[in-house]
């Protein structure tokens, strides 16, 4: 097992540090010279919208996903978890894309949820890493992940390279739907290039993370913050801690946290605000001064922009690489991925297997 973990204490601390290369798969796959050309086709022009359904930090994905299709291809996106959408038995478009997103491609409320859209939708889309899987093998169009076997049941390669292949096709989508020209593509395309060796900067800061995370590991309860795309990468950050420190942790859209999860702040509660210097800033940064007027210990994650502007008075700052806004989600996946392990190894949980959890839910 020593040689398998290639010399990490965890698969989780393997599978962190592979991401790099994790990526680099997914471009090479899905990147042709100047342009994105997915291994497999599909026509994003001869649809009117697309419902994603998946679990856990699937889910996740598709939520930060929404974003990228809507903004960059202009196609309206639903997200649901797949055993609600299963049970709901709503109405579902025939010009509707159904598109899937699992890892092990056998979760059995994915799996039930795809068959309810299939005869119904479109078509049947699924994003999976395990390519002989049942979800995989019952879609119209399957597109790899390409992460790997990944032991860890807290997700970490396969969810960057979700978001990774679900970028590549937000990109692809916006072309085919004459929402981008060849010159934004290709601009995009460049800065996706870019990305596992931003990556690879962003796990350089593990040891401020490691040393932020001894301090996290005394709380009981933490708070996750985040507008846009960190919105959902809030929440990745919650999972993540929550499932192998046991710590409970809550994500909040930044803008909401003045209509309940306010009441919860003072001095004993960290607030981790991700927040990229981007369009947003200002916005989440005075939803940090509310939390900082009140006593909470806000840990920043910014960039070096963001770092200048607005440390002044929080806790900790975490400083992460500069990136495009669009790519930010796979960088602070990082951040999310490196607070939860440490705080967890400092309590000494099972991180590889923590508690009550599976890598995969097979059965309802
Ligand atoms: C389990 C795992 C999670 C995973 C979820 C969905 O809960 O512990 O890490 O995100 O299932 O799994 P899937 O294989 O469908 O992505």
């Amino acid at each position: 097992a020593r040689i398998e973990k290639a010399g990490h204490r965890h698969f989780m601390a393997k599978e962190i540090h592979e991401q790099p290369q994790t990526l680099s798969d997914v471009i090479a796959a899905y990147v042709d010279g100047d342009r994105i050309a997915p291994p497999v086709a599909y026509d994003f022009a001869a649809t009117d919208r697309i419902q994603m359904v998946a679990c856990g930090t699937a889910h996740i994905a598709c939520q930060v996903a929404k974003y990228w299709f809507e903004q960059l291809a202009r196609l309206p996106v639903e997200v649901d978890i797949a055993s609600e959408y299963r049970y709901r038995e709503g109405p579902v478009g025939a010009e509707t894309t159904a598109l899937f997103v699992s890892q092990s491609g056998e979760t059995a409320d994915t799996l039930a949820a795809l068959r309810y859209a299939k005869g119904k939708a479109r078509a049947v889309v699924s994003v999976v890493n395990v390519a002989e899987s049942s979800i995989a093998r019952d879609s119209d169009v399957a597109f790899p992940i390409l992460a790997g076997v990944e032991i860890g049941v807290a997700s970490t390669k396969a969810f960057v390279n979700q978001l990774g292949v679900l970028l590549a096709l937000a990109i692809h989508a916006a072309r085919q739907r004459g929402e981008i020209d060849a010159a934004r593509e290709a601009d995009l395309v460049a800065t996706f290039r870019l990305l596992p060796g931003i990556l690879a900067q962003a796990l350089a800061t593990e040891p401020r993370a490691e040393e932020l995370a001894a301090r996290l590991a005394e709380a009981s309860d933490i708070l996750f913050l985040g507008r846009g795309t960190m919105y959902p990468m809030a929440h990745e950050g919650a999972l993540k801690l929550k499932e192998i420190s046991y710590i409970h942790a809550e994500a909040y859209a930044s803008g909401e946290l003045k209509h309940g999860p306010i009441a919860l702040v003072d001095r004993t509660l960290p607030v981790v605000v991700f927040a990229p210097m981007d369009a947003l800033f200002e916005k989440t940064v005075s939803n940090m001064q509310e939390v900082m007027a009140r006593e909470g210990q806000v840990l920043l994650v910014t960039d070096a922009d963001g770092a200048a502007q607005a440390s002044d008075g929080v806790w900790e700052v975490l400083v992460m690489p500069r990136v495009d806004p669009v790519f930010a989600p796979l960088v602070y996946a990082v951040p999310a991925q490196l607070l939860a392990y440490h705080t967890a190894v400092h309590k000494g949980t099972d991180v590889d297997q923590p508690r009550n959890l599976a890598k995969s839910v097979t059965v309802e």
